[in-house]
């Protein structure tokens, strides 16, 4: 297995919001990068939000280096064939556990035996994912939070046969990109998820039985307990599909009533109002 110092070159799979995202801190803390994603419209659009990001850390002071250098390390490509020179890899797509498990299958066959394999899942198991490899010592969870360059955590989640070296380096990279890195096992949610998804959840059914209106819900979390955001602004923020499908991931995982998904919640995500990707969610944008 690679050593952090033999690391040079890290592949980022899925140039979504959070796959762009960790393309960009990894090419800030001075690697390599290949970004894949089959679509290449995709791929245009995340470099185009990377320079933008780039440009406005820069303008801040909260970089140094010059953003085309940054940007000069960072590669597309539409074939995972060509990840092939990777020492790490991050899947970051979005959570459809069948492709992932078919991605990194793929990649099993063709990656050399030292690299490491990451997946961005905020709330899939860990070990069953790894088992659609035959390196599951080698496999881990490593969830930023969104957005990646602003937010300081990355959740390290350990599946049933990671070893202590693949976490090891996993954190060592994490702090390498400038994140503070917390270690969950793999249980539905993991940390972040298992706290902060009730939260929401709870409020939409505040909202649904008409204890407050969504403004006051949010002001009286915000203002009320220091939160950059209410809990209803954050859920369109993630995305409402995504709030759903973790509270289901997390209902059906450990068995609880409590953990039920707010109908409300449901009913937005019935009408395809996802939040502020598709332009309405609790809001509108
Ligand atoms: N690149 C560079 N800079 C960025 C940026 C990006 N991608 N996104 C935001 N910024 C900067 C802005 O320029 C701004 O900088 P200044 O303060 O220096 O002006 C700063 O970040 C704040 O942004 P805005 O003024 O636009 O808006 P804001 O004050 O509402 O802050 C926020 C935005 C940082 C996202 C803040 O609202 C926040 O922290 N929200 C909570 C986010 C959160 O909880 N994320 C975790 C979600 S859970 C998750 O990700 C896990 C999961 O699995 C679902």
């Amino acid at each position: 297995m690679a050593l952090t110092s033999q690391i040079k070159t890290i592949a980022v799979i899925g140039a979504g919001q959070m796959g762009s995202g960790i393309a960009q801190v990894a090419a800030q803390a001075g690697f390599q990068v290949i970004i894949c994603d089959n679509r290449s419209e995709g791929l245009n659009k995340a470099v185009q939000g990377i320079e933008k990001s780039l440009a406005k850390l820069f303008e801040k002071g909260k970089i140094d280096e010059h953003p085309p250098a940054i940007l000069g390390r960072i590669k597309k490509t539409t074939q995972l064939s060509d990840l092939v020179s990777a020492d790490f890899i991050i899947e970051a797509i979005h959570e459809n556990e069948a492709l992932k498990k078919e991605i990194f299958s793929q990649l099993d066959k063709i990656m050399p035996a030292h690299v490491t394999f990451a997946s961005n899942t905020s709330s899939l198991p860990i070990t069953r994912l790894a088992s659609a490899t035959l390196r599951p010592q080698q496999f881990i969870g490593m969830h930023f939070m969104n957005p990646v360059p602003i937010m300081g955590l990355v959740e390290i989640i350990r599946g049933h046969s990671t070893s202590n070296e693949t976490y090891e380096i996993t954190k060592l990279l994490s702090e390498k990109m400038g994140k503070v890195t917390v270690c969950s096992q793999d249980y539905p949610g993991f940390i972040v998820n298992r706290i902060l998804m009730p939260m929401i959840n709870e409020a939409f059914y505040t909202l649904m039985e008409g204890i407050a209106n969504a403004e006051d819900i949010d002001a009286g979390m915000k203002l009320g307990t220091n939160q950059p955001m209410g809990p209803l602004t954050l859920a369109d923020f993630i995305g409402l599909d995504t709030c759903y499908a973790i509270m289901k991931v997390l209902h059906d995982g450990l068995g609880d009533s409590k953990y039920r998904p707010c109908p409300l919640l449901k009913k937005y995500v019935d009408a395809g109002h996802f939040g502020k990707k598709t332009g309405q969610g609790v809001y509108k944008y």
